[in-house]
């Protein structure tokens, strides 16, 4: 149900929430999340966000998942990259160098699909997901990242004034699904640009969460 919304998006190319850009929160926060190279994010529900070539740049091994076969198939080739490709478990992985996406659900990632994960890069996919599943969502994430620290980047705004997705995600409720697992602090906040920004007065807000001790 949820896959043939997705892929209808995709097919029909309803894909407002695509940056033409890296997210400027990202190359602006990313820091904090004190990197080295070599290291490993993972980005759950990661579309074809530029975002995935830009944390590649930094010199990261960088992991995703998007049902979108077409979208993680775009990546690769405009990294001129040729990828193996495997099926397992109801996925398809794409592996070449350091960028290692899946088609598929998320939530049929294990652990052991992903090995050692540093920081999970959030953007756009908690608010893609219903409320009704985001425990579920959050608890599956931190489960296959081992509770890895996190930068987040969602939207907050009055969902009675629009139908998501994006859903609204306000702080009330960062804090209801991480508060158990780690530490949590908004690093900046500011006006939404684009439709959403215009119709319902949006902030986009980036979160920085580390894992409690
Ligand atoms: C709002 S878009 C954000 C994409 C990307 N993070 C970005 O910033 O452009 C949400 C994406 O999640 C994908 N998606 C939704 N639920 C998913 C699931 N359970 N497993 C894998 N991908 C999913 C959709 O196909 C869509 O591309």
């Amino acid at each position: 149900m949820e896959q043939e919304f997705w892929q209808a998006r995709w097919r029909e190319n309803r894909i407002g929430f695509h940056e033409a850009a890296p997210n400027s929160l990202l190359t602006k926060h990313f820091a904090r999340l004190g990197m080295q190279t070599g290291q490993s994010v993972f980005l759950p529900l990661c579309g074809k966000a530029l975002d995935l070539d830009w944390l590649l740049s930094q010199g990261l091994r960088v992991a995703g998942v998007e049902f979108s076969q077409g979208a993680v198939e775009e990546v690769f080739a405009r990294q001129g990259l040729t990828p193996d490709v495997t099926r397992a478990d109801g996925l398809t992985c794409y592996q070449s160098g350091e960028l290692t996406l899946y088609a598929g659900d998320f939530f049929a990632l294990s652990p052991g699909h992903l090995g050692a994960v540093d920081a999970v890069y959030d953007r756009a996919a908690l608010v893609a997901v219903k409320a009704e599943d985001r425990m579920a969502y959050a608890a599956h994430l931190n489960q296959i990242t081992g509770t890895a620290k996190q930068l987040l980047i969602g939207f907050d705004y009055d969902q009675s004034l629009m139908d998501g997705p994006p859903f609204s995600v306000p702080g009330s409720a960062v804090n209801m699904l991480y508060q158990g697992s780690h530490e949590i602090s908004l690093i900046e906040k500011r006006a939404a640009d684009g439709r959403i920004g215009e119709r319902c007065n949006t902030l986009e807000q980036a979160w920085l969460l580390t894992p409690l001790t």
